[in-house]
C-alpha cells in the first residue's frame, strides 16, 4: 500500500523516464551514465513493479566489473559531451569505458534483499551469477583496500565514498597539490545552482587525484601504496561489513563453505577492526586519515551505519543515539549529513549537511533491526515528507525541506517505492 498514490506513479515514471535500456540514469543532465551505487538503489525500487527490470540493472553493472575485481564506479555506456570527467580523461581502456575507482559496496545486500523477495531459491541462476560477482568484489577489497588488515575500507577518491564533498575529507585534500592540473571545463555547475555543489578549490583537488590514478595506470596496487589521497572511510567499513554478512548468507544458502568460512573470518576482523574508528570525544564512528592517522572527528549520517552493520558496544550504541538526539534538536528533517554547527556546515551544499535518502534508508534499517524502532520511523516519516513537500530531488535541505541538486532523482524516486512510500 502507497501513503500517496500520485507520487507511487510519478516515482515509477522517473525510473522510467531514466531507464537507458538496462540500466537507469541518476539524473538526466548532471550524471548521463551508470552508476555503482545509484544503480544498487535503483534496483530495489524496479523491484516493486518490475522484477525482470530490477535484475537487469545490476547484471549490466556487474558486466563491466573488472578482472581484478573491482566494480567501476561509473560506466559510460554512451557519449554524452553534458558530463566531466568523461571518459577520455579517466583513460582506463576499458570496453564499454569506465572510471578507475569504485563506490560503496551494497550491492550483496540488494542482492539479496531481491533474491529473498523471489522465493530465496538457493538454485535461481541470476542470483548465482552476481553472488560471485559480489564475492569478487569484496576481495578486491579485501586485497587492495584493507592496508591496516584490520577489516576497514580505504578510499583512493572522495568519489569512492559516494559523500563526495564531505567534510571528513577536507584535511586530506588539503594536502593534495593540485600544480600540475591545468585547465579543464567542469559541467555540473551548468546543470544546477554552484551553491549546491563541490568548489572550485575542491574539484581541482579531485581531478589531481584522478590524474595520479591515471599516471600509475589504473594499477589498484600501486594507487593503494602511494596514492595522495587515502582515507578510512566509515561509511564504506560499515557497509561493506554488512555487505559481507548478506554474502555470507548467500554463500551458506548455496553450500559454499569455503568461501563462507572466508567471509566468516572478514566479518570477524572487521567487528574487531572497527574501534579503530571509534572517537571518544565525538562520541561516535568518525572517518580516519591512514597517512596521519587523525580522526576527522565529524559525526556524519555515515556514523549511524554502524546499526547497520551491527557494531558497537552497548555503551557505544547509547553515545550514538544520544548523537541522534542531539541531531534531531537542531535538524528539522532527520538525517543530515553533516550536523549544524560542524566545521564546513552548510545545508544546500551537497554532502556538507543535506539528507540523502539513500543513508537515511540504510541507518533506518539499521536503527529497526537493533531495536531502535521509534528512530527508525522518525527517519522514515521525515523523509516520506520531505519529497511530499519538495519533490524527487537528489538531496533535501535538512532546515527548509527544499531540493538541492538534481531533480526527478532515480534513486530519490526509488526510496519512495521500496521504503519511505510504503
Ligand atoms: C560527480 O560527478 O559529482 C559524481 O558524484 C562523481 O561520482
Amino acid at each position: 500500500m502507497s501513503r500517496n498514490p500520485d507520487l507511487e506513479r510519478q516515482a515509477r515514471e522517473i525510473l522510467i523516464r531514466n531507464d537507458r535500456g538496462g540500466y537507469t540514469v541518476p539524473t538526466h543532465g548532471l550524471y548521463p551514465f551508470q552508476w555503482n551505487w545509484d544503480s544498487a538503489f535503483v534496483a530495489l525500487g524496479f523491484a516493486t513493479f518490475d522484477r525482470d527490470r530490477a535484475w537487469r540493472e545490476i547484471e549490466t553493472l556487474v558486466s563491466a566489473q573488472w578482472a581484478d575485481g573491482m566494480i567501476p564506479h561509473i560506466i559510460f555506456h554512451q557519449q554524452d559531451e553534458g558530463y566531466f570527467p568523461g571518459p577520455e580523461v579517466w583513460a582506463t581502456g576499458r570496453t564499454p569505458p569506465t572510471s578507475g575507482i569504485t563506490q560503496p559496496p551494497v550491492l550483496a545486500t540488494i542482492l539479496r534483499q531481491l533474491w529473498e523477495a523471489e522465493g530465496a531459491d538457493p538454485a535461481c541462476p541470476r542470483m548465482r551469477a552476481l553472488y560471485r560477482a559480489c564475492l569478487a568484489s569484496h576481495r578486491w577489497f579485501h586485497t587492495f583496500r584493507d592496508p591496516l588488515g584490520n577489516g576497514l575500507v580505504m578510499v583512493t577518491h572522495n568519489w569512492e565514498t559516494g559523500r563526495d564533498n564531505s567534510s571528513e575529507w577536507d584535511d586530506a585534500l588539503a594536502r593534495v597539490d593540485t600544480a600540475a592540473v591545468g585547465p579543464y571545463q567542469r559541467r555540473d555547475t551548468g546543470h544546477v545552482d554552484a551553491a549546491m555543489r563541490p568548489r572550485q578549490e575542491e574539484y581541482d583537488r579531485y581531478v589531481a587525484i584522478l590524474q595520479f590514478g591515471r599516471e600509475c595506470g589504473w594499477d589498484h596496487a600501486a594507487i593503494a601504496d602511494r596514492g595522495p589521497f587515502r582515507m578510512i572511510d566509515v561509511g564504506m567499513s560499515m557497509m561493506l561489513l554488512r555487505a559481507n554478512r548478506d554474502l555470507l548468507a548467500l554463500a551458506e544458502a548455496q553450500g559454499d563453505y569455503e568461501a563462507a568460512g572466508e567471509l566468516r573470518a572478514r566479518i570477524a576482523l572487521s567487528e574487531r577492526g572497527m574501534d579503530w574508528l571509534w572517537n571518544e570525544e565525538a562520541g561516535a564512528y568518525c572517518s580516519r586519515d591512514v597517512i596521519t592517522g587523525e580522526s576527522s572527528g565529524l559525526v556524519t549520517n555515515a556514523s549511524f551505519l554502524a546499526f547497520y552493520a551491527g557494531v558497537g558496544s552497548e555503551a557505544q550504541r547509547a553515545r550514538l543515539i544520544a548523537a541522534l538526539e542531539r541531531i534531531a534538536g537542531s535538524a528539522r528533517y532527520l538525517l543530515p549529513s553533516l550536523e549544524a554547527g560542524s566545521r564546513a556546515y552548510d545545508h544546500r551544499r551537497y554532502w556538507r549537511g543535506p539528507v540523502w535518502l539513500v543513508v537515511s534508508y540504510m541507518v533506518a534499517e539499521g536503527l529497526a533491526q537493533q531495536g531502535h524502532a521509534d528512530w527508525a520511523e522518525r527517519i522514515r516519516e521525515d523523509s516520506a515528507r520531505l519529497i511530499e513537500t519538495a519533490g524527487f530531488y537528489e538531496s533535501f535541505s535538512p532546515e527548509t525541506g527544499e531540493g538541492s541538486g538534481g531533480p526527478d532523482f532515480s534513486w530519490t524516486a526509488a526510496m519512495w517505492l521500496a521504503w519511505c512510500g510504503r
